[in-house]
């Protein structure tokens, strides 16, 4: 399945391609001036990155590769510093790519890297995480983290994103869980069908029924809101919380959604009256609904917040599942959410 991201004019600025053994057949977009690709990885993908190599070598490009550190030690100045040094190095040029093969951590800092060595260079993808795959290597938006998460950062969309179910399905239980976080977060928000499936199968729901739709509605929503003006921010349900809970606790990101989706979901119950069980949904993935994050770190987090504005915390709130709005909370409802998830 091949789906597109398109901008404001409609033209289309990311090609994702979903399927098995795509290694073998994988090509860049034409770019005929194009002699150099950058890889950059991290450990955890290193195997996945060589077989591109030495597909990238076969297409007669002169290929180099660096690996950055891992998760969230990727996502820092110094790092971002230490890849325009090599890309000085290695003379990558205007016409050249940045190719980034890994989870959502490298995608995001090989994007930002890519945004800001000389003013903005090619960047593709070959996410090899189900959270890069169905959500971090979508969508253009790149980043590092300050004194908060993904506080500098740069839109700078993909030119291609190769999504191979086959190298999906080889990662280990404990890391696919993050995943499953997201797709999770995209049920609640957008597919109640997915939900049910989700709710029966649980971790052996086949990737093949869960990808391809989850990456469709992504570039749906961001093709309708490149620059995230309305509704793009519904991705966002979970993050609010979840983001401040995985800065104040160290934990991963997919496990911080999943305390933020239970967060969002109690203030939703207090609204709207939502009643799923998303504790029990959670559980069955083996992802965590409560966290022994520090509270008064995740409340002064939660104020640094970049989402929020003159009013105070906007947060995505769910009536029903697939009817997601976007709201500011007050303090009590938030005081509610973080009692909700032992805080
Ligand atoms: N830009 C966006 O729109 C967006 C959206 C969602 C999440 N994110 C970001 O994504 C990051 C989380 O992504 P992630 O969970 O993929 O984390 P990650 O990139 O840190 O990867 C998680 C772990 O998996 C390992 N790994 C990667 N590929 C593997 C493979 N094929 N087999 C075995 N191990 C492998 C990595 O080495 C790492 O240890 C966060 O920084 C989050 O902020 C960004
Ligand atoms: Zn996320």
């Amino acid at each position: 399945m091949v789906t597109k991201v398109t901008n404001e004019s409609g033209a289309t600025v990311s090609t994702i391609e979903v399927g098995r053994g795509l290694v073998a057949d994988f090509v860049l977009p034409g770019n005929p001036r194009r002699t150099k690709v950058a890889v950059l990885t991290q450990p955890g993908a290193q195997q996945v990155a060589l077989a591109y190599v030495d597909r990238l070598q076969e297409l007669g490009l002169e290929t180099h590769s660096m690996v950055l550190p891992d998760r969230e030690e990727a996502k820092t100045w110094e790092v971002v510093a230490k890849a325009h040094g090599w890309l000085a190095e290695i003379r990558l040029t205007r016409s050249d790519t940045v190719l980034g093969v890994g989870g959502g951590s490298l995608t995001d800092v090989a994007g930002f890297v890519a945004a800001t060595w000389l003013r903005g260079v090619e960047v593709a993808h070959i996410p090899t995480t189900l959270l890069g795959a169905v959500d971090a290597a979508v969508g253009g938006k790149t980043g590092i983290n300050l004194a908060g998460k993904n506080l500098v950062g740069a839109f700078c969309h993909p030119t291609s994103v190769t999504i191979d179910l086959d190298v999906l399905d080889a990662v280990p239980l404990n890391i696919q869980r993050e995943g499953w976080a997201e797709v999770y977060k995209t049920a609640l928000i957008a597919d109640p069908d997915l939900l049910e499936l989700l709710h029966d199968s649980g971790p052996l729901t086949p990737l093949d029924d869960v990808v391809e739709r989850v990456v469709r509605f992504k570039a749906e929503v961001v093709s309708e809101d490149f620059r995230e003006f309305g509704r793009r921010a519904v991705l966002n349900f979970g993050h609010t919380i979840g983001h401040a809970v995985e800065f104040a606790s160290g934990c991963s990101h997919g496990e911080a959604v999943a305390v933020g989706i239970v967060a969002a979901v109690a203030i939703s119950r207090d609204r709207y009256g939502f009643d799923t069980n998303v504790r029990e949904g959670l559980a069955v993935f083996a992802l965590p609904t409560t966290t022994n994050a520090d509270a008064a770190r995740v409340s002064e987090l939660l104020l640094l917040d970049k989402k929020n504005d003159a009013d105070g915390v906007r947060m995505v709130l769910l009536q029903g599942v697939g009817d997601p709005i976007v709201d500011h909370v007050t303090d009590d409802e938030i005081e509610l959410a973080l009692r909700s998830v032992g805080l």
